[in-house]
């Protein structure tokens, strides 16, 4: 399976902060805030990762992530030259999906619970169904997209930014496709705000009877950070899970975790960083084993 990182949002919602600086590179606590979905693709075993950025922004994702050899993994970079919305993402990657399965992870997304990565390998295999996705409990729906389920638990609708929802479940920036995705995004038509979107994909495997929607229940916590509210409260929650002494988002970590990396590495990466909570956090993990 691939991965891909959406990234390519300018961020207008965060101005002026994210007029020099891209969205997914701004700090969330202790990390930039693109290691949190990079991290999650990761932890459902994917290895080859493309990260879609704006136009002329790539070089300081590079800087922050390399080819990705560092971490045993495979990461390649692409623009998004005109921002058509989070469907467009597949039309970008069709050479580089080609005939595999993939994940697209939202930029800005940020998950953790426990047993994720339990969640995240269920949906790996499930995949060669069709499409599975998210659903996660939120007490105002209205600017996210919104799934239906009926007495059965069965999801019947899917709407995007309804102003009336139809229910308190949103479907969170994390997509797992079969490789008909690109087909399917090639048909989607642009909606009134006039993007491709990732909704719409959803619907049509809702129509075709191929989607699955795996709720994520209260145990687990979910920010999308487009906002200076959301980024200051996902950055506080970080931080209080932390206390627990896991780190949350580590790359590291879940790189010697999948054994995509030797200790040797691991202990390269802590002492790039000694200064710094995250170095030591990793100093103390090769410690430990
Ligand atoms: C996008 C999607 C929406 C999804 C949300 C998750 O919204 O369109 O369906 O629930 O991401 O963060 P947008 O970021 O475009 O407002």
């Amino acid at each position: 399976m691939k991965g891909i990182i959406l990234a390519a949002g300018k961020g207008t919602r965060l101005y002026p902060v994210t007029k020099p600086i891209c969205k997914p590179l701004l700090p969330v606590y202790d990390k930039p805030m693109i290691y949190y979905p990079l991290s999650v693709l990761m932890s459902a075993g994917i290895r080859d990762v493309l990260v879609i950025t704006p136009p002329d922004d790539t070089k300081p994702f590079e800087d922050l992530l390399g080819d990705g050899s560092g971490l045993g993994m495979r990461i390649s970079y692409k623009e998004q030259k005109v921002q058509r919305g989070i469907a467009d993402a597949f039309l970008i990657a069709e050479d580089f999906i080609g005939d595999d399965s993939v994940c697209l992870a939202l930029g800005d997304n940020i998950f953790y619970g426990p047993a994720f990565r339990r969640k995240l390998r269920e949906a790996v295999k499930d995949v060669s169904q069709g499409a599975v996705i998210f659903g996660y409990y939120v007490p105002d729906p209205r600017a996210f997209g919104v799934v239906e389920f009926d007495s059965e638990g069965k999801a019947i609708s899917i709407e995007e930014k309804p102003t009336h929802p139809k229910s308190n479940y949103i479907v969170p920036g994390l997509y797992f496709y079969d490789s008909s995705v690109v087909e399917i995004a090639k048909n989607v038509k642009p909606s009134a705000r006039g993007e491709l979107e990732i909704t719409s994909v959803n619907n049509a495997y809702l129509d075709q009877g191929r989607l699955r929607v795996i709720p994520l229940g209260d145990e687990f916590t979910w920010f999308d950070t487009g906002s200076a509210d959301s980024l200051y409260e996902a950055a506080g929650a970080i931080k209080a899970a932390q206390r627990s002494g896991k780190m949350i988002g580590c790359l590291e970590e879940t790189a010697f975790h999948n054994q995509w990396i030797t200790m040797d590495k691991l202990l390269e990466h802590a002492g790039e960083m000694a200064k710094t909570k995250y170095g030591q956090y990793l100093e103390a993990l090769a410690d430990e084993i």
